[in-house]
């Protein structure tokens, strides 16, 4: 009788300790405010100032204020503003009769995001012309945001022109663009990812956490429009988020973003659509993998582990961005130049190919006996063309994020530009129309 009772004593002794010791165990590998009991301070809802959400989450804002200063660059990426026009003057004569034909320079750090956008030489602030700049530019650049959206509206919000919204801008991106402050946890904060999710049937409250932490990015790094006179921010995701869905949906509502000079093409322009290219399918979205887990790995604080919020190319950090999951860092890396070299290559014939289609159907246009069925038809492939390739060149990984959708885009891209070009040498019967390369380059400035 004694044994039993010290067996079941020594048995009840190392199942508590075995417990007590998970419980340690599951505390210590929690990100440390989780473990936080009281915050230091009460944060207002939407609150636009990161840095009283830094007195809470000193290691998250202290990441987060990196982004201002970062200045490295990569092959074809990182913190500089370098410009795309002068590293690829094919793109003037691409984006020729629009504002990205004179100003195009690559994205840096979200601290400077207010800055660059006012700072750009595409802002028209001149409020008396038709085409002057709306306040939904501000949309995806400030921490002031999801207050004012709250407080006005999306609609009035977006109805004023960038020059009234200026002096309620004050913060650039920070923490109330990405978390609900009572909470913390991942919330999509745009009007318009919101309504573009209902659309589709989606509701983002339903998501897991591993879902926010791609979802989150989505809330700007997406392709947009502006809708109708109010200028109101809107996804076309209505059929779907792969190009020829945006495409179709841009057809269906008759949308331009402006006519190109002599050969009258209503053209469109892609803004920054990391979010539809990852999840186009790419090898690392079916398994599973979000853009946190590469942009805003773990790393640690002595004892704390958090996530760094100084988001920036990860080729610039492999072994915490790509570490967690590639034993071979240095094999990834190597893939990734491979993968980039090989887009950049392939982009390069596109855009000559559609400056092709350009001179031809400038050519076609200019000789004023055109069959404008076929001179029509070569524009609506040209709009085409130029859209699927610069949703491949104005998404910002060179196509890493999804490389087999990248190269099957430039391909049809392409393809296009080249039917579009032999549609206008038949809409006037003129075979010289037909002769390639009519781009040549001063000199290759393309790494
Ligand atoms: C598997 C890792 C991985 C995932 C997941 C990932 N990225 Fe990236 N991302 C990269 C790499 C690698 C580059 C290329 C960086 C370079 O060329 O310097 C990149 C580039 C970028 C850039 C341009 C960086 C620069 O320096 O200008 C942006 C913006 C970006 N990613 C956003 C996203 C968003 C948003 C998502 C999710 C929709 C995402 N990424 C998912 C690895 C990843
Ligand atoms: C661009 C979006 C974005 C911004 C801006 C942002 N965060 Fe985060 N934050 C994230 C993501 C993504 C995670 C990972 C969440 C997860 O895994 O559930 C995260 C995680 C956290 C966590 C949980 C602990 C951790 O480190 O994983 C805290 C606390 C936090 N952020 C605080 C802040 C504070 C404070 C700010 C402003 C100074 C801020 N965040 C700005 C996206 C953002
Ligand atoms: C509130 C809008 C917003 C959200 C949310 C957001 N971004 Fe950004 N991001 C931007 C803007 C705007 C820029 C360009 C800023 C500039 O050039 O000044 C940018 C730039 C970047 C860059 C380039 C940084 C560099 O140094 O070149 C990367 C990488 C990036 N974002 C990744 C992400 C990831 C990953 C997420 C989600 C965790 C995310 N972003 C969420 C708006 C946002
Ligand atoms: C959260 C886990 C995770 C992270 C982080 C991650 N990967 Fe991956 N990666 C995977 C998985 C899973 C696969 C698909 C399974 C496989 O083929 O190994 C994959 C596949 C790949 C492949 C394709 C392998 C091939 O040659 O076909 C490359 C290249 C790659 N990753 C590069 C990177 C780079 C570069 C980074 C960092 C910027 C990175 N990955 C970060 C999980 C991850």
């Amino acid at each position: 009788m004694k044994n039993y009772t010290t067996l079941i004593l020594a048995g009840l002794v190392i199942v508590l300790a075995t417990t007590l010791v998970g419980v340690l165990m599951y505390i210590k590998n929690q990100p440390a405010e989780t473990r936080a009991v009281e915050p230091l301070t009460e944060i207002a809802a939407m609150e636009p100032d990161s840095s009283l959400w830094g007195v809470n989450f000193p290691n998250q804002y202290d990441t987060l204020m990196k982004t201002q200063t970062n200045n490295t660059d990569t092959t074809y990426a990182g913190s500089s503003q370098f410009s795309w026009l002068e590293r690829d003057p094919r793109q003037v004569i691409l984006f020729a009769g629009y504002p990205f034909s004179k100003d195009y320079n690559d994205d840096r750090g979200h601290a400077n995001a207010v800055d660059d956008v006012r700072a750009t030489a595409r802002l028209n602030l001149n409020d008396e012309d038709p085409k002057h700049t709306p306040a939904t530019c501000y949309s995806c650049k400030s921490s002031d945001n999801p207050g004012l959206w709250d407080e006005l509206g999306m609609e009035a919000y977006d109805a004023m022109t960038f020059n009234e919204m200026t002096p309620n801008i004050n913060n650039s991106i920070g923490c109330s663009n990405c978390h609900e402050a009572e909470t913390m946890r991942l919330i999509v904060t745009n009007p318009a990812l919101k309504e573009a999710l209902e659309r589709q049937g989606k509701d983002w409250t339903t998501f897991t956490r591993q879902e926010m932490r791609t979802v989150v990015c989505a809330n700007c790094h997406v392709e947009y429009y502006f809708q109708g006179e109010g200028k109101y921010l809107t996804f076309p995701w209505d059929n779907g988020t792969k190009v020829e869905e945006i495409i179709s949906y841009y057809e269906e509502i008759g949308f331009k973003d402006w006519v190109y000079p002599e050969t009258e093409t209503p053209m469109l322009k892609a803004q920054h659509p990391e979010y539809e290219f990852f999840t186009a399918g790419s090898t690392h979205y079916n398994a599973g993998v979000s853009c946190a887990d590469c942009h805003m790995p773990y790393v640690r604080d002595g004892a704390n582990k958090f996530s760094s919020h100084d988001v920036h190319s990860p080729l610039l950090n492999p072994e915490q961005a790509c570490g967690q999951c590639h034993t071979d860092t240095n094999y990834v890396i190597e893939r990734v130049a491979s993968i980039q070299q090989q887009v950049a290559e392939t982009k390069i014939d596109t855009e000559d190919a559609i400056i092709d289609a350009v001179t031809a159907i400038k050519a076609a246009t200019a000789a004023g006996n055109a069959d404008a069925a076929l001179l029509d038809e070569a524009r609506k492939l040209h709009r085409e063309a130029q859209f699927m390739w610069d949703i491949v060149s104005a998404e910002n990984s060179t196509g890493f994020h999804n490389p087999e959708y990248a190269l099957e885009t430039l391909a049809k891209s392409a393809n296009l530009a080249r039917q579009a070009q032999m549609l206008a040498a038949q809409s006037v019967g003129d075979t010289t129309l037909l002769e390639t390369g009519t781009y040549y380059p001063a000199e290759e400035v393309v790494p």
